[in-house]
């Protein structure tokens, strides 16, 4: 029995909470292995609407375990904000640990990560500013605090004292003042350590032992893999890896256990923050998709660059990925576009690309082709639950995305809640 991995192909905000919800249902433990507070995942759990940011989304399900995994970046502030809404809303995370390994995200680095995007000017990434950057470089530098620091607060003044210089002249040197002193910073972590300590633990320990009992264990990737640190469209990522390799050294499951996976692609294209964005429209279209998709960031609350599905770029995502179907969500949101446009290739120089490229600027500068597809007038929110529900129209753009990805889509989403999700067929142990 395999675990599951679900990961977004796209920029992100493709949809993966609902699916994860979804699938949680089967699921004993749902793991987070890289990001933080930057990425925004809605649910609607019953009548409810719920918006995470940290927290699995699973954790709603009470025999879910949730777990941040030692890849993540994690927001203490946050969480616990994050945990109390949950509580005032009625639901006691019971089963929900948080790997000793994982890095915290300092109030610095949220003032640190406003500063490089100023400094860097024009070629500011467009971050969230949720310090998610500063963070994994203080953990590449091995000057990060992790969660297991919080278990020993009591040794951290040394550790203090050197962190607060460093980023008193780092943020000097950007034309900033770094607005906390040492006596702040403890006082922060002790509170931390207080409300988070009981959570606190090996999570691989936790998870290979769920693993090898054949529990079933879901990762929730965040974010979307063209945002990939490594493959995504450098510089314009976010600073983990979302590929799914990562899930492995993002939770240290062991690679003896099989993962499955299914990728999350939204039936058109949307991106936050800087960077290429190849099928990007600024015409009546665009604002149909920002405005019926609601697409407006979780995290940020920033309007999202809206466009139509790139299947060149799925196409490499899907290769990274390793999913074997995929789910499509927000299909619903196309009705009402009277011919539809699907990108299937670039040409940059008059030549079509083989591979997608590495470059900003040749993705500055590529020509999308598109193939173009008749679109459907009814609405698809209201009474569709089959497959034979959907217009032909509809299954026409589907089958067409199918065969150009070669996998079939096993979940096919119409609007927010679990009723409006058609099922084609199983996934790993679902
Ligand atoms: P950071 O992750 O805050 O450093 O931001 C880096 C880039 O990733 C920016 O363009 C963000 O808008 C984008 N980004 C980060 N998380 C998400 C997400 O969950 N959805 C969409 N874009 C994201």
């Amino acid at each position: 029995m395999p675990a599951l991995a679900i990961v977004g192909l796209q920029w992100g905000d493709e949809g993966k909470g609902k699916i994860t919800d979804f699938v949680s249902d089967s699921a004993d433990c749902v793991v987070r292995f890289q990001g933080g507070a930057n990425a925004g995942h809605t649910v609607e759990f019953g009548k409810q609407t719920f918006k995470f940011h940290q927290v699995p989304s699973g954790v709603l399900h009470k025999k879910v375990t949730g777990i941040i995994a030692n890849g993540s970046a994690v927001d203490p502030d946050e969480l616990m904000s994050e945990l109390k809404t949950l509580a005032d809303r009625g639901y006691r995370i019971s089963k929900f640990h948080i790997s000793d390994r994982a890095h915290l995200v300092m109030p610095y680095h949220k003032q640190i990560d406003g500063l490089e995007e100023s400094f860097k000017g024009g070629r500011a990434v467009g971050t969230t500013r949720k310090g998610i950057g500063p963070c994994y470089s203080d953990k590449a530098s091995r000057i990060g605090f992790r969660a297991g620091d919080l278990l020993d607060v009591e040794s951290l003044g040394p550790k203090v004292d050197m962190a607060v210089r460093m980023k008193k002249a780092y943020a000097s040197a950007l034309s900033g003042e770094l607005e906390v002193d040492a006596d702040t910073l403890m006082k922060k972590l002790v509170e931390w350590s207080r409300a988070l300590s009981p959570y606190i633990t090996d999570t691989s320990h936790l998870i290979n032992d769920m693993a090898s009992k054949r529990k079933n264990v879901i990762f929730e990737g965040a974010h979307g893999l063209m945002l990939d640190i490594d493959h995504g469209n450098y510089p314009y990522v976010t600073s983990s890896n979302i590929v799914t390799g990562n899930a492995f050294t993002g939770s240290g499951m062991d690679p003896n256990h099989r993962l499955s996976v299914i990728g999350v692609l939204k039936a058109y294209s949307t991106r936050v923050g800087g960077g290429p964005f190849p099928t990007e429209l600024s015409d009546e279209v665009g604002e149909h998709l920002a405005l019926k998709g609601m697409e407006v960031g979780t995290t940020t609350g920033r309007r999202r660059r809206c466009g139509w599905l790139d299947l060149f770029a799925a196409k490499y995502a899907l290769s990274l990925s390793g999913a074997t179907a995929i789910a499509l969500t927000k299909l619903d949101v196309l009705s009402g576009i009277d011919r539809i446009k699907i990108a299937t290739a670039y040409r940059y120089n008059g030549e079509k690309l083989k591979h997608y490229p590495q470059s900003v600027k040749v993705l500055e500068n590529v020509q999308p082709v598109y193939r173009e597809l008749r679109g459907w007038g009814e609405q698809l929110d209201e009474g569709v639950h089959r497959w034979t529900d959907l217009p032909v129209e509809t299954r026409r753009y589907i089958s067409f995305i199918e065969e150009s990805l070669g996998v079939k889509a096993k979940r096919i989403s119409v609007g927010h809640s679990r009723e409006q999700t058609i099922i084609r067929g199983k996934l790993s142990f679902l």
